[in-house]
């Protein structure tokens, strides 16, 4: 990462033009500066990463001295962080005298009414109109499947996937009109100067100091300078997606006097699938880790798109969704079924932890004050039969009421391994250690899945909550070992 230091001197490229963000806060969002400085074609439906209202693109590295655009939740993202940066909102779509692609087969197809959310589906829908190879590769969320059915095979003709629009909602239109617009797009035409710009690398985040009345944050240039930061200001937040901490600040008025973010630290961001590990830097987000994984961790491959939503999956981070503890975090009881260990890192060294010993309590977590979590490992090779259910009321952009992930070994009919990863039923994710009892050891039969289910059912200490009740809880901790076995059966029987 170029370092430089700056206060009160920082840019973004909005739209072509470079604009000074100078005078901006520690907290203010992307959004709010948006709109403030005239551009308010993005909207603010709900700040806290719900409605796709404040989508815009930013130009990111696309991992081949490329430029990817991305659509990201502006609401969430504080300004500051967009230093040195090039972004392109809904006013920047169409060109003097023409709509962009978008903007015409919204409007020819109805695809929009009282035009609140259109801003926001433009710019999703814009970023998926300009992704590299639409229409002739299968996108990782085709490759991995769902649930055992091809309800996430949402392309259309001309390959658009729908995934892409799934963080965007209306409330008056409709979907179909909009469905009809995505798939109605052909590909860029010679001569759109976004596609262009696709060809040239982009930057990425600078180093950058803010220094505010509300607080200060800094994008340090590397790892040293980080946990430096954080053993100098212990109480300092680390942000990475900013998906949590930009709701944090949006509707709970959290600040922090400093602000240290480490999205863009190179120790943070390698991908890498070695003879015997799978290492994935916690600044990695879930989309990058989804297109690079490419369906090499087929347990990753059924969690991704159940994650959120693209918006949300394109900064969302690993190392967010385990820094947050959450007991209904979707990774942890992923990566537990994977029997993943944590890098940490703090001034004092490196330090590795198993992830089952990583969660003590209600959002709490093994990791001292100024150390920060460096990668997620998943040790090779995986085990060949694995699921992960996510139970929520919708099927996209909704947060678990029960989460399970299972990982078994069968070498000659019978269960060698087992993991089994649960979320959303105690303080913690935790490992369903006396389920994999009752497996390990047994054949892999129906009665042996059934008296494992009804084991599975008692794990944890589920409570009854707005999502669900505690009976709904374990009784869906039950249904997901029952269909994992009945899924793989007639899998088999399929081939067979
Ligand atoms: C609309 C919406 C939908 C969501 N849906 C889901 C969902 O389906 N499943 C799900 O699991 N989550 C969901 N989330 C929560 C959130 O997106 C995830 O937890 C995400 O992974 C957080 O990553 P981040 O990089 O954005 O974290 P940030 O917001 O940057 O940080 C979150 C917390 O983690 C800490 N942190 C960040 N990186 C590190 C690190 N490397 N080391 C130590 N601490 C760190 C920060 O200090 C902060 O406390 C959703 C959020 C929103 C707004
Ligand atoms: S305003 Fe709703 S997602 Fe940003
Ligand atoms: S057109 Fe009114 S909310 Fe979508």
């Amino acid at each position: 990462m170029e370092s430089r230091s700056v206060t009160g001197r920082l840019s973004i490229t909005v739209n072509g033009q470079i604009r000074d963000v100078s005078g901006g806060r520690a907290h203010t969002t992307a959004l709010e500066w948006l709109r403030e400085g005239g551009l308010s074609g993005s909207k603010e439906g709900c700040a806290e990463g719900e409605c796709g209202a404040c989508a815009i693109m930013v130009a990111r590295p696309d991992g081949s001295d490329g430029t990817a655009w991305t659509a990201v939740n502006s609401c969430l993202l504080p300004v500051a962080a967009l230093d040195g940066q090039e972004i392109v909102t809904a006013e920047g779509l169409a060109t003097p005298g023409a709509l962009h692609p978008v903007q015409v087969e919204l409007a020819e197809r109805g695809g929009s009414q009282c035009g609140y959310c259109t801003p926001g589906f433009a710019c999703s829908m814009a970023a998926e109109f300009y992704r590299r190879g639409r229409g002739t590769s299968v996108p990782p969320t085709d490759a991995a499947g769902l649930d055992g059915t091809d309800a996430n095979s949402e392309h259309g003709p001309n390959g658009f996937d729908l995934h892409a629009l799934s963080g965007n909602l209306c409330r008056c239109t409709g979907y179909r009109p909009i469905r009809d617009a995505a798939y109605a797009l052909g590909e860029p035409e010679a001569g759109d100067v976004l596609a262009a710009r696709r060809d040239r690398p982009t930057a990425g985040p600078t180093a950058t100091v803010v220094t505010a009345p509300d607080g200060t944050f800094i994008r340090p240039a590397t790892l040293a300078e980080a946990v430096g930061l954080l053993a100098e200001h212990p109480e300092a937040v680390v942000v990475a997606g900013s998906t949590d901490w930009g709701v944090d600040v949006n509707l709970r008025g959290r600040r922090s006097p400093v602000v240290i973010a480490i999205d863009a630290l190179s120790e943070l961001r390698g991908l890498d699938v070695g003879p015997d590990v799978v290492h994935i830097g916690a600044a990695v987000t879930l989309s990058e880790a989804e297109r690079a994984l490419a369906g090499r961790v087929p347990l990753l491959a059924g969690l991704f798109p159940q994650f959120a939503s693209r918006l949300i999956r394109n900064r969302a981070t690993f190392g967010g969704n385990l820094g947050t503890a959450s007991p209904i975090g979707d990774t942890p009881p992923a990566l537990l079924a994977l029997d993943a260990r944590l890098v940490l890192a703090s001034s004092e060294g490196r330090r590795e932890v198993a992830l089952e010993d990583y969660f003590t309590g209600y959002r709490e977590t093994v990791l001292r004050p100024g150390e920060l979590i460096l990668a997620v490992q998943i040790p090779l090779p995986l085990a060949p039969l694995c699921v992960f259910h996510k139970i929520s009321k919708r099927r996209f952009d909704d947060i678990s009421s029960v989460a399970v992930a299972i990982a078994i070994d069968v070498q000659n009919g019978v269960v060698r391994r087992a993991r089994v990863g649960i979320g959303g039923v105690a303080a913690t994710p935790l490992r369903a250690r006396e389920t994999e009892q009752a497996l390990t050891g047994q054949p892999w039969t129906g009665e042996t899945a059934a008296a494992a289910a009804r084991v599975l059912g008692t794990e944890g200490t589920p409570m009854d909550d707005h999502r669900a009740t505690a009976r709904y809880r374990s009784a869906m901790l039950e249904q997901a070992m029952l269909k994992f076995y009945s899924d793989d059966t007639q899998g088999r029987e399929a081939v067979s």
